[in-house]
């Protein structure tokens, strides 16, 4: 495992697990407990999906089992848009979702999406971190030039900013806005959701054969190799395994390329660019 220092000196894993759209609500427990057995020390939910709970019990479980202590897990969460209305809402999210973990703290809390009063919001989660609530503060789908304006006019950087990263959307200018502000890029969906056969994909199971990997092997080796942190989610644990082992092999320049060129350009996961979207995402109502 390879780490990203964090403006806060914080050492966050390159690598880590994302627990979004784990279909039976009544897996989520065991399969955060799987994937902490399985070598993740990365954790990534949010008060949106639902399973902070799950996961606070997962991480109690592992604990008391000696598989790992608190210290060696970075556990994020990120605050949904209804709560980033003003100051007052978003530091009460901190607190509401901690109370979920049953944990103290939260080692980075992000703001979910580029929406709602996103600066009041920041200055809350950034007083929950003062409280020692939370380690660092980030980010989440601020696109470039959302991203630049934000840092503009903020206190304190953001330590993070989560986006969908993967070879079909590769966002090379959000990483380099980011790189201009000291953030740390991390990628959600890195492996694209299973989209655009992504898993069968010739160029990146062609590479692949070349080291004896995986095509989600050879994408997520490619994000890390540019610096981004990547957050696979899978429910089996094989492909926990198998997403984990991608620190023994080292794409060459040529295959970097090579993957970048199947850049889309845009997501066909979600367009944050729809008013529509954005409508719904404000409604959206996650607790009264
Ligand atoms: N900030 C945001 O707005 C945002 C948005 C989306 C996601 N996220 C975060 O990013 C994490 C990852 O994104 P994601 O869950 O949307 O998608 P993803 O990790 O790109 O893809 C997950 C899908 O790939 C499958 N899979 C995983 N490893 C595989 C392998 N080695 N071979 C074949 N199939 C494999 C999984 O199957 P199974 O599950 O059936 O095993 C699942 O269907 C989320 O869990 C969440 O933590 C954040």
């Amino acid at each position: 495992m390879e780490y990203a220092i964090l403006h806060t000196g914080a050492k966050m894993p390159l690598e880590g697990f994302g627990v979004f759209q784990i279909p039976d609500a009544g897996e989520y427990e065991r399969v955060v407990y799987d994937a902490i057995k399985t070598g993740y020390r990365l954790l990534d939910t949010a008060a949106s999906y639902g399973n902070e709970a799950a996961l606070g019990r997962a991480v109690k479980r592992t604990v008391a089992e000696g598989i790992v202590s608190r210290e060696e897990l970075f556990i994020t969460t990120k605050v949904w848009v209804q709560d980033q209305k003003t100051e007052q809402d978003a530091y009460e999210a901190v607190k509401a979702s901690l109370k979920k973990l049953d944990l103290p703290y939260v080692d980075l809390v992000l703001l979910h999406q580029a929406m709602g009063d996103y600066f009041a919001a920041y200055r809350g989660i950034t007083r929950a971190k003062q409280e020692g609530l939370a380690k660092a503060t980030g980010v989440s789908n601020f696109f470039p030039s959302v991203l630049a304006n934000f840092c503009e006019n903020v206190e304190e950087i953001p330590a993070v900013n989560q986006i969908e990263l993967h070879p079909f959307f590769t966002q090379e200018d959000a990483l380099k806005t980011m790189k201009n502000y000291g953030i740390v890029p991390q990628a959600w969906a890195p492996l694209a959701e299973g989209k655009h056969g992504i898993f069968t994909d010739p160029v990146l199971t062609g590479i692949g054969a070349k080291y004896g990997k995986s095509a989600a092997q050879v994408a997520l080796r490619w994000n890390v190799q540019r610096g981004v942190s990547v957050l696979p989610k899978s429910t089996h644990m094989d492909w926990m395994e198998q997403n984990l082992a991608i620190w023994d092999f080292e794409l060459t320049g040529e295959e970097m390329d090579k993957i970048g060129e199947k850049d889309l350009g845009h997501s066909e996961i979600i367009n944050h660019f729809d008013p529509e979207l954005v409508k719904f995402l404000n409604r959206r109502k996650i607790h009264e």
